[in-house]
């Protein structure tokens, strides 16, 4: 039954971005070099201590906004630490005031993927796993270099590496995804995706609102 009134993506642009593919192999080929911001680079190094207690393996929830998913991610990886990250407060505020995270195994982290993925790549961590889940998909045309596979982060994202699940309420994201991937080497899958336990809220939200979803993978690891 269709309960929600979310609205699905539009946009101002036809299929793929004309502009993808320059885009994508400018930032293949230049480093990022925008200088840290001091809160990522504090939680990061938190998170290396906790790490290099924990000595299990590392699967990241990235843009885990009220880290439903990054709790069950965790049931359903007991051997791992799962870390959900997200920029906003007030989101990874909701989950605290709903979980007990005491004695799990997972964390959640207020941080700027833009700088965690390179401080992590950096470090040489080499996650498990990593999914992004319905990240904001940006669909104006002009807002190419916001969608992660448009921004100059893209490449350090792949050199995490990990066995990478993307999912979306707009194809277009996950088909331009697939072309920077393939761009940088990787090969991908992209699947109609449904279910009948959401794990994140807003893939409730696009269910309940009869939306299609799609789910991309690739295993990014050498
Ligand atoms: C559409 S929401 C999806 C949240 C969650 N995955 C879900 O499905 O319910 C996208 C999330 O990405 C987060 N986000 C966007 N840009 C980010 C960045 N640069 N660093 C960290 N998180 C970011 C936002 O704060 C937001 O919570």
């Amino acid at each position: 039954m269709m309960q929600g009134n979310s609205r699905s993506v539009s946009s101002n642009q036809q299929g793929i971005h004309e502009n993808l593919q320059k885009v994508v192999r400018r930032h293949l080929q230049q480093p990022f070099q925008k200088p840290y911001q001091q809160h990522t680079l504090e939680a990061f190094l938190n998170l290396e201590k906790q790490l290099a207690a924990a000595d299990r393996p590392l699967i990241l929830d990235s843009c885990c906004g009220t880290g439903l998913s990054t709790a069950a991610l965790a049931q359903l990886h007991p051997e791992a630490l799962v870390v959900g990250l997200d920029k906003s407060a007030h989101r990874l505020t909701k989950h605290q005031a709903h979980f007990d995270q005491a004695g799990q195994n997972y964390i959640l982290l207020q941080v700027d993927l833009n700088d965690f993925w390179r401080l992590a790549c950096e470090a040489g961590w080499q996650p498990s796993h990593h999914y992004l889940l319905y990240p904001n998909p940006w669909p104006k045309s002009r807002h190419l270099q916001r969608r992660w596979h448009g921004s100059a982060v893209f490449p350090y994202l792949l050199k995490l590496g990990g066995q990478l699940e993307l999912r979306s309420n707009w194809q277009t994201y996950l088909d331009e995804f697939q072309m920077a991937l393939q761009l940088a080497g990787y090969s991908s899958q992209i699947l109609p995706y449904q279910t009948e336990t959401p794990m994140t809220a807003f893939e409730r939200k696009y269910q309940n609102s009869g939306q299609g979803l799609w789910q991309l993978r690739s295993q990014l690891s050498a």
